[in-house]
């Protein structure tokens, strides 16, 4: 196989199983495909569907991975047999075989104990809210064969059950006795693609859109079709492909202009059970040339949207709805008519109702002009200022999309206070897997230790043990759409994210959101024997790089939870007063004798009241706000000494050398690995580690020296400060 392609199949590879004696059992295992089509003995299935997906999915995994074509068939015949049914048919199957008193082997004590098992959890499943994508995965004997039965209530529910056989069968994993029940934690599991029609990606830093080149949809678009299997295989079911930020072209994305190839990308989505969504402008009707106004209230504006909105189903009929930017960072809303956010998001949900789509509006809202010399405002108040309010008053298929932090995708920033606050209100939380401040895929930097701190807060909504992954899941209040989305990392290079270790980011949030008990470690275990090695050393060391990489970035960047040191627009590289919104003054407010920002509610911005009264208290008071987060929430003196028990300038000094030093440390554990990675991926990532290890330099020289001719204070071992 050649090597391009390989990367192409990201953690889909499917490489020929090593082991003699595991190819012997998968052999023995994977005969035939039986499928049922509503019990009849047809047992073919139409092209376009998901299920084809499924069949077509092991059919290709099982060839490359154990070099066998299993016959498909409409009933059992053979020993080795994956079965896959729906709760129906399965029950259907049993109950005929029960009534036509043929069911010997089912009163055979152990595989009727297996049934009476499955059947159980099948119910509760089936009880289960979100439990059309849930899974059953097991071994079964039915009229004395053996098999493997994968049961669920959806097509889609199948495709997810497929690609866990087949990770499994990657991994060498035995199939004896399996037994495995799943179902998605989170209801809505989505990504958000930042791409311009241009063929350019805001943020990107992977290469071009894999969507989009010349204002036009690409021609070729087998590479979506690719991408497609990647996000099933780790269980997305959403994507929005067009930047939160539209401009002129991309508004006419709904118009006919554009639909019907906007269609052909559903259509390639769909088969793999993924919702099509399309971020819209607010002022379309203007922008269109039909409106002088997109006043949400104004009945002409209205009804523009409900012909609008029947348009894009007549092409899309399960169109999923639409991502809105409004009144931020310079993007039209209904602030303009003197309306709020509640009107303009329920305006679109009304035309969307007829068809059960729904509107993922942002709370990323804040006045990017704000004057930072006026100590009193404060952006990371801004979210909440605007949203909390308004609980309560928007439609049941309005779903606000909040980011993770109060600020945007810092290394290191609090949880955005909104979780837990609007009981009334749709949430979907916003992650961002593209690197835009943690080192732009240049940089290795795995984020799920991360957002397993985010979803694992406790917000004490609802007490103690509120915690964001409960709010998200639409557990804690009910929610009727809920869930997780986040900004992608994926461009047209032929590793789909720039520096390869990236991918684990991308493959990490799919299966993170899906179970949230994951640990960051198991994620980044599989990713690694799927995508690079099986070697037990080499699985070991990157998956060690992988998770100590975030704490190392967050070492030689920004200290103590303070962020934005970067350069303007672009955001990479150091320059502690060089973000572009701290025009007015600083995001950090470093003087000669201290550093960072009063947020408190005594005498700072008063945005700790914000959160609820355990985490205000936690937060407010200097004795008990955790270090990492320390110069967010409090403005302090240089020699103020953290609960580390090292002054804050010591603490700067000793995170960026020890920093950097980490930072080159995984370049020379990665040289290690030279006879135990494919070459090109060895000398790929090696450039890379060799870029972040001279960067990581570059950060420590200069924030150091940054801190040292503010404050004056010389670093107590002497090192070296330009
Ligand atoms: C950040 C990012 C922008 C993006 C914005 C958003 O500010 O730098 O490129 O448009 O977030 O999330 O809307």
């Amino acid at each position: 196989m050649q090597l391009e392609k390989c990367w192409d199949q990201g953690w889909l590879r499917y490489h020929l199983v090593q082991d003699q004696e595991r190819l012997k059992e998968y052999n023995q295992l994977f005969t035939q495909i039986v499928l049922m089509k509503e019990g009849s003995a047809a047992g073919l299935v139409d092209e376009s569907s998901i299920l084809s997906s499924a069949v077509k999915e092991l059919e290709q995994g099982i060839k490359q991975m154990v070099g066998t074509k299993p016959s498909i068939d409409a009933e059992v015949k053979l020993d080795g047999f994956i079965w896959l049914a729906t709760f129906e048919q399965i029950e259907a199957a049993l109950s005929d075989e029960r009534m036509a008193s043929r069911a010997t082997e089912l009163q055979n004590p152990v595989p009727e104990q297996d049934i009476r098992v499955s059947m159980d959890e099948i119910e509760a499943l089936k009880k289960r809210q979100k439990s059309t994508d849930g899974y059953v995965l097991e071994s079964f004997l039915f009229r004395g064969k053996k098999g493997l039965l994968l049961l669920a209530n959806s097509e889609s529910g199948l495709l997810y059950a497929a690609f866990h056989l087949l990770r499994l069968v990657q991994m060498e994993q035995s199939l004896d006795g399996l037994k495995i029940v799943e179902s998605p934690k989170n209801q809505l599991r989505m990504l958000n693609h930042w791409d311009n029609m241009d063929g350019s990606i805001e943020r990107g830093y992977a290469g071009q859109s894999i969507f989009f080149e010349r204002n036009r949809f690409v021609a070729d678009k087998g590479r979506i079709k690719d991408y497609a299997r990647l996000l099933s295989s780790v269980g997305i079911n959403a994507i929005t492909i067009n930047n939160v930020n539209v401009h002129a072209v991309e508004t006419k994305l709904i118009t006919s202009e554009y639909l019907a190839e906007v269609g052909q990308v559903a259509s390639i989505f769909r088969r793999y059970g993924v919702q099509l969504f399309l971020s819209i402008n607010y002022a379309s009707p203007i922008q269109l040339g039909d409106l002088d106004t997109a006043d949400p209230l104004d009945e002409r504006v209205k009804l523009w949207w409900k012909e609008k909105i029947k348009e894009v189903y007549d092409v899309i009929p399960d169109f999923g709805g639409v991502l809105v930017k409004a009144d931020s960072e310079h993007r039209p809303g209904p602030f303009t008519y003197n309306r709020t956010h509640a009107d303009g998001a329920n305006m679109l949900a009304e035309a969307l109702r007829p068809y059960g789509g729904i509107v993922l509006w942002r709370c990323f809202v804040y006045n990017c002009m704000q004057d930072w010399r006026d100590r009193r405002t404060d952006r990371a108040r801004a979210a909440y200022d605007h949203f909390q309010p308004l609980d309560g008053q928007f439609a049941d298929n309005v779903v606000l999309q909040i980011k993770n932090g109060p600020m945007d995708f810092q290394v290191r920033e609090p949880v955005s206070p909104l979780f837990g606050s609007m009981p009334n209100t749709n949430q979907i939380l916003e992650f961002q897997i593209t690197q835009e401040y943690t080192g732009q895929q240049k940089h290795v930097c795995y984020l799920l230790p991360q957002w397993k701190e985010i979803l694992g807060f406790d917000t004490y909504a609802k007490g103690k043990g509120t915690l964001v992954q409960d709010i998200m899941s639409g557990d804690t209040y009910g929610y009727r759409y809920s869930g997780i989305t986040a900004v992608a990392n994926v461009g047209a290079d032929s590793n789909w994210t720039g520096h390869t270790l990236a991918q684990a980011n991308l493959y990490g949030y799919g299966r993170l959101i899906w179970n949230t008990t994951l640990s960051s470690e198991t994620i980044a275990d599989e990713w690694i024997r799927l995508t690079l090695t099986a070697d037990k050393y080499a699985v070991q060391l990157i998956k060690q790089m992988l998770l100590d990489s975030w704490s190392i970035y967050e070492q030689y960047t920004s200290p103590l939870g303070v962020g934005w040191m970067v350069n303007p627009e672009h955001h990479y590289g150091p320059n502690v007063d060089g973000y572009e919104y701290s025009v007015w003054g600083t995001y950090h407010y470093a003087d000669h004798q201290g550093v960072g920002v009063n947020r408190t509610k005594k005498n700072g911005t008063g945005y700790t009241e914000q959160y609820h009264t355990e985490n205000a208290q936690l937060f407010e008071a200097l004795g008990s706000c955790p270090d990492e987060l320390l110069l967010f929430f409090h403005h302090v003196s240089y020699t103020h000494v953290l609960h580390s028990g090292k002054t804050v300038i010591q603490h700067i000094y000793d995170t960026h050398f020890e920093g950097a030093e980490c930072a080159h440390q995984l370049l020379v554990q990665w040289l290690t690995l030279e006879d135990k990675i494919e070459p090109v991926i060895f000398e790929h990532v090696k450039g890379r580690l060799i870029e972040q290890s001279e960067h990581a330099k570059e950060w420590c020289d200069r924030i150091n020296s940054y801190f040292y001719r503010k404050s004056g204070i010389a670093d107590t071992q002497n090192r070296l400060i330009y």
